[in-house]
């Protein structure tokens, strides 16, 4: 086991929900978090959030623009962890109304992000060092009508994570995938909804409960610390896949 102490983190989507709570795992651990997001107001927020003084440092930069992405990465410097949660809510067309540029916009987002990520990331993190990225439970129970392009986005990760590993070794390649999470994503989704939408979930699922970012981070934390574990997807749903 390598622990997280005194390491340094690089989280692509810190500033809110699932990646601040990874943020704020790390931190706990001990060890150096960079916050990467779009907005500089919601990184800030989120720096007093952390509170966590030189051990918390934030960039400004968008993961699906090539330049952002270069620019951030060699401001880092050589690094342990990649972590990415970055994601913008899924479309949920039905496919015949499929507005393609949301949908364009959407995979942008999610995968090449994830690719442009790798792509750069491969230069400065450190042998022994992991990146993770996050897919999801609408791979696994996909809304209907409307899922389907996230769940085909959501699903590729897991081969992404399964060829990269083979690639990158000894550097090791995983994912994440959440069951319903109380994060702002779920506002900009459904607004005023999302309480009719977990009070109608949370006693369906085995867990009984919708996590919290808190009840999640440990899956990131134990996929940068498990030199064992690459190319593999961890669930971390509340059992939401067995329903
Ligand atoms: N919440 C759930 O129930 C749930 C369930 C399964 C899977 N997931 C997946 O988990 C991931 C995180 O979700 P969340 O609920 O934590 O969402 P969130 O609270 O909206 O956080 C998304 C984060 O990603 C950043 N981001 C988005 N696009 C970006 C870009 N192009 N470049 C850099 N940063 C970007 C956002 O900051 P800026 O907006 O400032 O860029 C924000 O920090 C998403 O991919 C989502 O699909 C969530």
């Amino acid at each position: 086991m390598a622990m997280l102490k005194d390491g340094k983190v690089v989280i692509v989507g810190g500033s809110s929900g699932i990646g601040l709570g990874v943020a704020q795992a790390v931190v706990a651990a001990d060890a150096h978090v960079v916050i990467v997001g779009r907005s500089a107001a919601k990184l800030e927020l989120a720096q007093r959030t952390l509170d966590a003084g030189s051990r918390v440092s934030a960039i400004a930069a968008d993961m699906t623009n090539e330049q952002d992405v270069a620019r951030t990465l060699s401001d880092v410097g050589s690094f342990d962890h990649l972590v990415s949660t970055a994601g913008t809510p899924p479309p949920g067309y039905p496919i015949g109304d499929t507005d393609m540029e949301v949908v364009r916009g959407f995979v942008d987002n999610k995968l090449v992000g994830a690719v442009l990520l790798a792509k750069h990331a491969v230069r400065t993190l450190k042998v022994g060092g992991s990146m993770t990225f996050t897919s999801g439970i609408n791979k696994d129970r996909p809304p209907v009508p409307g899922g389907a392009v996230v769940s085909a986005v959501a699903g590729s990760f897991s081969y992404f994570a399964r060829a990269l590993a083979l690639e990158l070794a000894p550097m090791r390649v995983n994912i994440v995938s959440p069951g319903w999470v109380d994060t702002p994503m779920w506002d900009e989704l459904v607004g005023e909804a999302k309480s009719a939408f977990f009070a109608e979930m949370a006693p369906r699922l085995p867990a009984r409960k919708i996590a919290t970012p808190a009840d999640v981070a440990p899956a990131y934390i134990h996929l940068m610390e498990s030199e064992f574990t690459t190319g593999e997807t961890i669930r971390i749903d509340g059992g939401h896949n067995l329903i």
